[in-house]
Order: C-alpha cells, then sequence, then structure tokens
C-alpha cells in the first residue's frame, strides 16, 4: 500500500465524520490526492461512507490486516514484528512452513484476508472467504520434544479466549484440543504443524482461523449450524486488526510463561474455560469411546471415565458431546 494512502486511512474515524480540508490540512495532500486515496481504500474494500463535502466515515468492521494498519499499536516484543500479507492465499499454514524451512525467525507471521484451501483439523476445509475473518499463520522456534507441540495449540486457544474477554467481556468455551466456542458454536480453530530435528522441534506452524465480521447465514448448510462469529456473538462489527493485535499479545505472554513453567500453570484456567469439563463426551478416531470428561492432564492429554468407570486419557481423536449442556445446546 502506497504509504499517503495508510496515513488517510488512519485519519478515517468510525465514530465520526472526517473532513476533506481536515485530512488535507493534516497529511498535507491536496484535494485531489485525499479524493484518489478514498477511491483507491474503496478499491480494496473498505466500505468509506460520505464523500466532498459532508466527510468521510470508515464503517466498523470493514478494516483489513495489513501490516502498517496493525503494527503501530502492537505492544509485542517478538509476535508480528515481521507480517507477511497477502489478499488471496491457498493456506497460510503452507507459506508459513515454506518461510520457516528457509530460516524465518519465531514470531513471523503469514495473514491472508482469504484462502482458496485453507486447511482444518483431520485434513477437513476452513472455509475463507475474503473480507470478514482472520487467517494467520505464526512461526514458532521452542525448543521442545515433538510430544509436546500439541500443547502450543491449546494455549493458542486459550490466549484467543483471553482476548476476546479482555477486549469484548465476553467468555468463550474451549473445546478439547483447540476449537473457541461462543454461544455453544464453534468460532475458532487452531491447526499447529510441526517440522523435527533429530527428535526436537525445528519449528511450530501455529495457524489460526477466527470468524470474526462473518455472517453465518452464508455458511454452506451443513455448517451453519455449528458455527458462529465474534461479531454475530456480539451483535456488532469488531475491527479485525484490535482482536488480531490483542491475540498476538496475549499469546506470545502465555507463550513465553509456558517455555519457561510447562502446561501446568495454565491447566487449571483451560479447565474452567472448557465446555466438556464433567460432560459425557464420544471420542472418535483410532479407538471409539464414550465417558464424562475430568479435565485436562499436565501434559494436555484428555482425561475422561470411561461407561465402566475407568480412567482413561484421550491423546488425540474428535470429540462430540453426546447430551445437551445446560443451555440446551450441543457441538
Ligand atoms: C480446525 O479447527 O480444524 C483448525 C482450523 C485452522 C484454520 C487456520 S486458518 C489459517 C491457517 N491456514 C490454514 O490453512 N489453516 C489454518
Amino acid at each position: 500500500m502506497e504509504p499517503y494512502h495508510l496515513r488517510v486511512l488512519r485519519w478515517l474515524d468510525p465514530r465520526r465524520r472526517v473532513f476533506g480540508e481536515e485530512l488535507s490540512r493534516r497529511l498535507g495532500l491536496n484535494a485531489s490526492a485525499v479524493s484518489k486515496s478514498m477511491g483507491w481504500l474503496r478499491s480494496q474494500g473498505y466500505l468509506i461512507a460520505g464523500g466532498y463535502p459532508g466527510g468521510y466515515r470508515r464503517d466498523p468492521g470493514s478494516e483489513f490486516l495489513y501490516p502498517g494498519e496493525v503494527a503501530p499499536d502492537l505492544k509485542t516484543r517478538v509476535f508480528g514484528k515481521r507480517i507477511n500479507y497477502f489478499s488471496e492465499l491457498d493456506s497460510t499454514n503452507a507459506l508459513a512452513r515454506e518461510l520457516a524451512s528457509a530460516g524465518a525467525p519465531e514470531g513471523e507471521v503469514v495473514v491472508a484476508d482469504s484462502q482458496n484451501r485453507g486447511r482444518g483439523r483431520l485434513d477437513r476445509v476452513w472455509i475463507s472467504p475474503p473480507g470478514v475473518n482472520i487467517y494467520f499463520s505464526l512461526i514458532l522456534r521452542p525448543q521442545m520434544p515433538m510430544e509436546r507441540v500439541a500443547q502450543i495449540s491449546l494455549l493458542a486457544a486459550l490466549a484467543l479466549a483471553r482476548s476476546c474477554s479482555r477486549v469484548w467481556s465476553i467468555s468463550p468455551g474451549l473445546k478439547w484440543p483447540n476449537d473457541v466456542f461462543l454461544g455453544g458454536k464453534k468460532a475458532a480453530g487452531i491447526l499447529s504443524e510441526a517440522q523435527g530435528d533429530g527428535g526436537g522441534v525445528r519449528f511450530v506452524i501455529c495457524g489460526v482461523g477466527i470468524n470474526v465480521n462473518l455472517d453465518p447465514g452464508d455458511l454452506p448448510p451443513e455448517v451453519r449450524e455449528r458455527a458462529t462469529s465474534v461479531s454475530a456473538f456480539l451483535g456488532h462489527p469488531v475491527p479485525r486488526p484490535q482482536l488480531f493485535r490483542a491475540f498476538l499479545e496475549d499469546f506470545e505472554e502465555i507463550y513465553y510463561d509456558f517455555l519457561i513453567r510447562g502446561l501446568s500453570p495454565f491447566v487449571p484456567e483451560w479447565n474452567r474455560l472448557s465446555i466438556l469439563e464433567g460432560k459425557r463426551i464420544r471420542v472418535s478416531g483410532e479407538r471409539e469411546l464414550e465417558g464424562v470428561v475430568v479435565g485436562l492432564d499436565p501434559s494436555g492429554a484428555l482425561r475422561l471415565n470411561d461407561q465402566e468407570g475407568k480412567p482413561r486419557i484421550i491423546l488425540a481423536g474428535d470429540v462430540s458431546l453426546i447430551t445437551a449442556d445446560k443451555e440446551g445446546k450441543c457441538c
């Protein structure tokens, strides 16, 4: 993006109209440059109401994740200090993997406004339309054995829950292993993929997909009933850069603490937010199993008591609730 378009963008405010003259004065631009900027920003998908002479106002929820929009207010030391932005990619995880293989440092991020081959867990498709959601992959280089990589996804989900409650005072639920739920429906998922190096981790790609301003009615019917977005839950549009920054800040804090102290200190908070705690579930995967969830164990595996009341540990698999929860919602 040309620097002066970005400077114009930063002066546009969702809460009030800004007059062209004010923009010209503050930014040292003539009227034609201001109007050219508005045209360019609109062509990029920004929703800007008004014009000359009544002033311009940016619609809330139409912000993009350009590095220039995200970086200025980002309070991190490492995460997101370099952001590679694309309007469309096949999958941010795929490009992040290439960059990490070529030596990209911890904290570097790949963001896309849309993905044409977004991937979820268990080889599922991650629906990734443009202009509404957040899709990104964060490169991490933790020194740890490969068996612990799944813990990073658990913590990324926890970080996102913390961000939502810090910024919007809401309490998302967590569904093992790494889904974030709002009002009984899935709003975000995490796909962490790692490459090893002689038993240890060489790098981890932590891929995060968040439904932010998506209208769940735009999803295919088979997904619609089970999915939501942050804005659908809150009832108003959500600025994507604000949520993205909050997540990078919260996850950075959690991650560096985790590298020193391990997963255990986070287990009680995770269990408190878990939508499965105390619920009867079915685990599908290599082994089919039913039981009542007891919580995370210190390694991040799911503890449950099976139908005979025998304690079981689930390391991987897909989990579904058998009984409707208190609100009658199910996943
Ligand atoms: C899941 O819940 O199944 C995980 C979904 C992960 C989706 C994100 S979007 C950004 C990154 N790129 C991908 O292709 N997938 C992850």
